[in-house]
C-alpha cells in the first residue's frame, strides 16, 4: 500500500498578482513504503513546491494528499500527524540551526511532539549517533562546526522525530565527494535499519543511480517519467528534451557499445560497470 500520495495537486505562487506563477499543474504520484525515490528535473521544475506539498507545509490551491490513506486536510489532527510524520529536510538545512546548543536543535522537533525529557533524550544521543557525530558535539554550538557537520546536524533533527517518510531536498548540494558520499550512505542504512519511505531531490544522476530504486522525473510542474532507474535512465532522448544528461558511467557504456563492445546491458552505476566490464573480458579470454 502506498504510505502517501497525492492527487492531482494544483498550486500557485503569488496568486491573484502580477507574479502569479503555476507550480504544479495536476501532480500524482504514490509513495510505498519503505521504497527510496529520486525526484529529478531541471531548475524551476517544481520539485522544491511538491517536496512542500507533501509534509504540508504548502496547501494545494486544489488535489489531496493522502497518508496511509487519509487526507491530511481532512482536520487539523491530520495535519499535525503529517507534520510529524512526514520529515522534510530543506536544500542547506543546515541554514536554519539556530539553537544555543546542538543537543538543543535536535531536540526542537520531539520537543514540539510533546515527548517526555527521558525519550527527547533517547532520541537526541540515537540521532546524533546516527549521522556518526560523537556526543562530545552536543554541548557545541551549532555555528562553531564545519559545513559537512552542520547539515549532519540538521538532518540529524529530523530524523530524531523519527519519520515513517523521511524527505530530503537536495541533500548533498554543496559537499565535497567524501561528504556526499557518507551521507547517500547514511540515507540508505536510515531506509534500511526503520523501514521509512525516502523520497529525495538531487540533480546528480549518478547518486540517483546509486540509491534510489524508482525515479520521478518534473518538468514545467508536472510529472514527466515515473519508473525505476533503468526504466527512466534508458529513456536517453527523452531525458536529453527535459534538460537532463544520463549518468556519466552509462554515456561511457553508450559510447563503448557503439564502438562494437558488446557489454549487454547498459550500467547506470560505477560498480555495475565494473562487473559488466570485467565479466566481459573474462569471457573474451583476456581479463
Ligand atoms: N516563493 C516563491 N515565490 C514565487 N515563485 C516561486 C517561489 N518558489 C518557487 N517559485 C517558482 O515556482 C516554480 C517551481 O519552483 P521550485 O519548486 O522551487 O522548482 P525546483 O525545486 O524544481 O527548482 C519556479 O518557476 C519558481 O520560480
Ligand atoms: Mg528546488
Amino acid at each position: 500500500m502506498s504510505v502517501l500520495s497525492v492527487k492531482n495537486l494544483i498550486y500557485g505562487y503569488s496568486k491573484g498578482t502580477p507574479f502569479e506563477k503555476g507550480a504544479l499543474k495536476g501532480v500524482s504520484a504514490d509513495f510505498n513504503e519503505g521504497e527510496i525515490v529520486a525526484v529529478i528535473g531541471h531548475t524551476g521544475s517544481g520539485k522544491s513546491t511538491l517536496l512542500q506539498h507533501l509534509n504540508g507545509l504548502l496547501k494545494a490551491d486544489s488535489g489531496d494528499v493522502l497518508l496511509n490513506g487519509e487526507s491530511i486536510y481532512s482536520s487539523k489532527d491530520a495535519l499535525r500527524n503529517c507534520r510529524f510524520n512526514v520529515g522534510l529536510c530543506f536544500q542547506y538545512p543546515e541554514q536554519q540551526l539556530f539553537e544555543s546548543t546542538v543537543y538543543k536543535d535536535i531536540a526542537f522537533g520531539p520537543k514540539n511532539m510533546g515527548l517526555d525529557e527521558t525519550e527527547i533524550d533517547k532520541r537526541v544521543r540515537s540521532a546524533i549517533s546516527f549521522v556518526k557525530l560523537s556526543e562530545d558535539y552536543l554541548d557545541k554550538s551549532p555555528f562553531d562546526l564545519s559545513g559537512g557537520e552542520k547539515r549532519r546536524v540538521a538532518i540529524a533533527g529530523v530524523l530524531a522525530m523519527e519519520p515513517g517518510v523521511l524527505i530530503l531536498d537536495e541533500p548533498t548540494a554543496g559537499l565535497d565527494p567524501v561528504g556526499k558520499n557518507d551521507l547517500l550512505r547514511l540515507i540508505v542504512e536510515y531506509n534500511k535499519t526503520t523501514g521509512s519511505t525516502v523520497i529525495f531531490v538531487s540533480h546528480n544522476m549518478d547518486d540517483v543511480a546509486s540509491i534510489a530504486q524508482r525515479v520521478l522525473v518534473m518538468s514545467d510542474g508536472g510529472i514527466q517519467l515515473d519508473g525505476t532507474v533503468e526504466e527512466v535512465y534508458s529513456q536517453g532522448e527523452r531525458l536529453a528534451e527535459l534538460g537532463l544528461d544520463v549518468p556519466e558511467i552509462t554515456s561511457l557504456f553508450i559510447g563503448l557499445k557503439k564502438a562494437g563492445y558488446d557489454l549487454g546491458k547498459t550500467e547506470y552505476t560505477v560498480d555495475g560497470a565494473v562487473k559488466s566490464i570485467l565479466s566481459y573480458l573474462s569471457e573474451r579470454g583476456d581479463g
